[in-house]
């Protein structure tokens, strides 16, 4: 009988920084139900770019959709390349369906109300003087962020209205991460919203906005999910905590009531380096192997009393150096076999798991799943010894004839 040790068995894809062709989200989902994965968290927009059709707000995706270029690492010389790219409503309304099929919740994030710049170059009307801002080439945390005037709650609520009315999942990610108070706290109208909500500061600003939302979403018959930053300043009763930054805010989010989902960067972000091996492709600086995957445990330093709140485990792709399905998937694999693993039997020693996991990309093989061997970086499967590493910055993705090469591309 399956008997898994987490409800909540999660993969998360940024879209965003890199938008995604729809027949490999059909593909990601099929490679979260052969791994018996039941959550796919999809990281619908950033500052880099909006992915998610809103029929309210066109300019979105007709201003929002697109960058100019891609600047891999800040300081130096973009790609020259425009990106850009965006779903239907339809096309994931039909993804959602063929998701449940599989027993995958797709969790859609419309993340807000920071990383909103493509938002703000699309309507700066929400934000603080960002008229003519456009959307950002390059990674960063941006100041810019949503003024969160009445208009914009009401902008905020058209959006998700659309959002729900194609996601039939009970939880909503709101995101909330990284939401610097900078802009705010220059701001008269902040100034002037602190006052009228009877809020202590400009650090009540977003707790404010997240317990509309929070509020709004229930209204719905829908439960709030929200990276760990949205209990920076407080409880947030109902909302369920993503903990990214570690296990740390979980465990403390775990202590005062709030369902968690332990999604700890390390070793849980899947577009950090593989190994410390200078033939890794260009990665995020912290290594975390598949082995460190293997032998992490989620539940470590919780409580038994809190058990029954720590819904599960998730693993997350940031798709900032990654530009293609290819390196996606080099990124992802072997790590979210491995995560699966854990997710149903929980941590388990690497040497345990390896002849298991060497049979297991025998699979993977025989689908085409472009995986990083266990042995090492390959330099074709990576992307191609054009790809240079850090700290001459990215270079070329795989080209269109290595793409057509991997099975299923
Ligand atoms: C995050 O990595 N900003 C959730």
């Amino acid at each position: 009988m399956d008997d898994p040790k987490f409800g909540w068995q999660g993969m998360h894809l940024d879209v965003a920084r890199h938008f995604m062709p729809l027949p490999f989200l059909y593909r990601f989902v099929d490679l979260l139900a052969m791994h018996k994965l039941n959550r796919f968290h999809l990281h619908l927009n950033e500052d880099q770019g909006w992915r998610f059709e809103v029929r309210k707000y066109p300019r979105l995706t007709t201003v929002g959709a697109t960058r100019a270029e891609t600047v891999f690492v800040p300081g130096s010389p973009g790609d020259g390349t425009p990106h850009g790219g965006f779903y239907t409503q339809d096309q994931l309304r039909a993804l959602n369906a063929y998701a449940k099929r599989r027993g995958v919740t797709i969790v859609p994030e419309i993340d807000v109300p920071g990383h909103t710049r493509a938002l703000l170059a699309a309507y700066p009307e929400f934000g603080e003087g960002a008229e003519g801002a456009e959307v950002p080439t390059g990674p960063g945390v941006f100041e810019e962020v949503l003024h969160l005037s009445d208009e914009t709650m009401a902008m905020v609520e058209d959006v998700f209205t659309e959002l729900l009315d194609v996601f039939d999942s009970p939880w909503i990610h709101i995101g909330g991460d990284e939401c610097p108070t900078a802009q705010w706290e220059r701001s008269d109208d902040a100034a002037r919203l602190v006052r009228e909500r009877g809020l202590a500061g400009v650090e009540g600003l977003q707790p404010w906005f997240t317990e509309h939302l929070r509020d709004w979403l229930a209204q719905r018959g829908r439960t709030t999910v929200g990276w760990d930053e949205i209990v920076d300043h407080g409880d947030m009763p109902e909302a369920v905590v993503m903990s990214w930054h570690g296990r740390e805010p979980g465990r403390r989010a775990l202590a005062a009531g709030h369902q968690v989902v332990m999604a700890s960067n390390v070793p849980y972000y899947f577009d950090y380096y593989q190994s410390d091996s200078p033939d890794e492709p260009f990665a995020q600086p912290a290594p975390s192997s598949w082995q460190d995957v293997a032998s992490f445990d989620p539940v470590a330093g919780v409580a038994d009393e809190h058990l029954p709140n720590l819904l599960g485990i998730q693993g997350q792709v940031w798709t900032e150096f990654m530009t293609t399905p290819a390196e996606v998937e080099y990124m992802a694999f072997p790590r979210t076999c491995v995560l699966a693993e854990v997710a149903w039997s929980g941590p388990v020693e690497p040497s345990e798991l390896e002849p298991r996991l060497r049979a297991h990309l025998r699979r993977l093989e025989a689908a085409g799943v472009n995986h990083r061997p266990l042995e090492g970086p390959h330099p074709w499967q990576r992307g191609g010894e054009g790809r240079r590493r850090r700290p001459d910055g990215h270079g070329p993705a795989l080209t269109a004839a290595q793409i057509a090469d991997l099975a299923n591309y």
